[in-house]
């Protein structure tokens, strides 16, 4: 889709290789809204986001879209990354689009930049064949997910660093090949 203009003076176009700066400070700004993190390990997560995301802009395994403001500063980005799946019945597709990096400029929050980018996504993914799109949503941007018409999921999760899961998941007092041999 090539630029539009709309009446508010806001303006959608791809991403480009030359947006990079920018889209890696936007990652970096969406993780201090979410909260949560130490400037430390956002600061980090910049420097090696901008690597991951450079390569993959260069290749096509990400695209992206960002609004341009009236003064031609970007005012919101998102990405979606191509990732490497499986086929299932019915979905034979080897990669499935993911959004993630969702920004919005404080200044024009509310004024339907993320949604426009959400909907270029979607329009994007469907048109390149793809049967479903799939993204983790903050607290500020469920709303906005709900309301274009994405579910919450059965997706799980074990946090494999947390003391209590390594408790729950290690193996039963049997299942210990060491007392197994001792028997
Ligand atoms: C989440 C986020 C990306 C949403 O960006 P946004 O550009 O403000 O989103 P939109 O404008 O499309 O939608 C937000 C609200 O504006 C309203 N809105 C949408 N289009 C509008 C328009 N043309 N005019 C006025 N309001 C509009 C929506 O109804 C929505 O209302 P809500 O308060 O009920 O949610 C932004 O708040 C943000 O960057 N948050 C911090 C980082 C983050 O959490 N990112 C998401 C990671 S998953």
């Amino acid at each position: 889709m090539g630029p539009v203009r709309d009446a508010s003076g806001l303006r959608l176009r791809r991403a480009r290789v030359d947006d990079l700066p920018a889209l890696v400070r936007h990652r970096a700004a969406m993780w201090e809204d979410i909260g949560g993190f130490g400037a430390g390990a956002i600061r980090a997560e910049a420097i090696s986001y901008r690597r991951w995301a450079s390569r993959r802009l260069r290749s096509g395994r990400l695209v992206g879209w960002v609004v341009e403001g009236e003064d031609g500063t970007l005012a919101g980005s998102g990405m979606v990354w191509l990732v490497e799946s499986l086929p299932r019945p019915g979905m034979p597709e080897t990669r499935r689009p993911y959004i993630l990096a969702m920004y919005t400029h404080p200044s024009y929050r509310g004024r339907g930049v993320a949604s426009s980018i959400v909907r270029a996504a979607v329009a994007w993914s469907r048109a390149h064949g793809f049967g479903r799109i799939t993204l983790h949503g903050s607290k500020m941007g469920r709303p906005v997910y709900a309301r274009l018409g994405f579910e919450r999921t059965w997706e799980m999760r074990l946090e494999l660093r947390s003391p209590t899961a390594v408790r729950k998941s290690a193996p039963p007092r049997g299942a210990d090949p060491r007392r197994a041999r001792a028997r």
